[in-house]
């Protein structure tokens, strides 16, 4: 196959049209997924220092927040919610009056064409930061199960969309969808972060979330990051215990995880463009050392060709207006 010159790749390079012609990929608006911090209080604003252009919203700032996304035809929203106190057993998370739950009930009236997806995990609510019940110094699987479904049919009693347990106990996808069915909630799907590991790329968004452990870290129940074949395995499970979409996280250093789920599965892929990933491409930027536009977009496209479906980001809202030409 000795073909030069008469094969030459460039001749499809040579303009504009022609790239646009042969381009493989499509990063769009429809793939993103957009991260909310709710707080409590009211006619709260506040950027999140490790998240720059990211902020604490309280429920007061949240129609107009929605408004903004729907104009920029951003399809969901996914929400995270920093509670009014803390306990053992992560209490505020399944209490029908805590913070996500309200932070649902006003986007849904807002707007109610906005995918509203939550977070379901218990580190945000928990004394001692874990995703679950400690017994001992373990974090225990099976009793963290009920307060989980509980969870998940708490946000979506107050009209949530889809739930995301982001949590990593076993069996988790299976209790919740059998908690959601027995509520009258059987078409309510479910995103799994079924491959989630244990990175260090989760820093900003514990010091935004305030979700750091306490003691000890989550080794014990995210998955180990040299793990590939173990993620496929975890995705199989999720899939097989009823999970609709299931997830990749971190994306930056997992694209050939995502490679390999697309290859093996036909559900719908979600890969979460973390806070750590975000916040150093906005330090490269804000040294000048990177172009913030073309490097975002080129990271996000390597994720949808790494073969995800839908990108959850903290770009998202800039990715939609680059993509509008604003
Ligand atoms: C909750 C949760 C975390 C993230 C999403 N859900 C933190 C963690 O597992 O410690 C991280 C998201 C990000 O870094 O952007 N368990």
């Amino acid at each position: 196959m000795s073909s030069f010159p008469i094969v030459r790749p460039r001749r499809l390079r040579r303009t504009e049209a022609l790239r646009r012609m042969v381009r493989e990929t499509q990063l769009a608006v429809d793939d993103l997924i957009y991260p909310l911090f709710v707080v409590h209080g009211s006619s709260v604003r506040d950027e999140i220092p490790s998240i720059p252009d990211v902020f604490h919203l309280s429920v007061d700032q949240l129609a107009g927040e929605a408004g903004e996304l729907v104009e920029l035809g951003i399809p969901a929203v996914i929400l995270f919610g920093l509670p009014a106190g803390k306990d053992e057993l992560g209490s505020e998370a399944y209490d029908d009056d805590g913070i996500i739950q309200r932070a649902v009930r006003e986007i849904k009236r807002a707007a109610p064409s906005l995918v509203t997806i939550t977070d379901v995990c218990l580190c945000e609510y928990t004394s001692h930061g874990h995703c679950g019940a400690i017994v001992g110094d373990e974090v225990e699987n099976d009793r963290t199960l009920p307060l989980l479904a509980r969870t998940a049919v708490s946000h979506v009693a107050a009209g949530a969309d889809v739930v995301a347990p982001s949590d990593m106990m076993d069996g988790r996808v299976g209790v919740i969808r059998r908690a959601l069915d027995e509520s009258g909630y059987p078409l309510t799907p479910i995103v799994a972060y079924s491959a989630k590991y244990a990175s260090a790329f989760y820093g900003p968004f514990r010091e935004a979330a305030g979700s750091a452990p306490r003691f000890g870290d989550r080794r014990a129940y995210q998955m180990d990051p040299p793990n590939a074949r173990e993620a496929l395995r975890e995705i199989e499970l999720d899939l097989a215990e009823g999970a609709d979409i299931v997830m990749v996280k971190p994306a930056l250093a997992y694209l050939d995880v995502i490679a390999r789920a697309r290859d093996r599965f036909a559900a719908p892929i979600a890969a979460y463009n973390v806070s750590g990933e975000y916040a150093m491409l906005k330090a490269a930027a804000a040294n000048g050392w990177l172009d913030e536009r073309r490097a975002t977009l080129e990271l996000l496209t390597g994720i949808k060709r790494a073969g995800a479906d839908v990108i959850i980001s903290y770009h998202a809202k800039a990715v939609a207006r680059w993509l509008k030409g604003a």
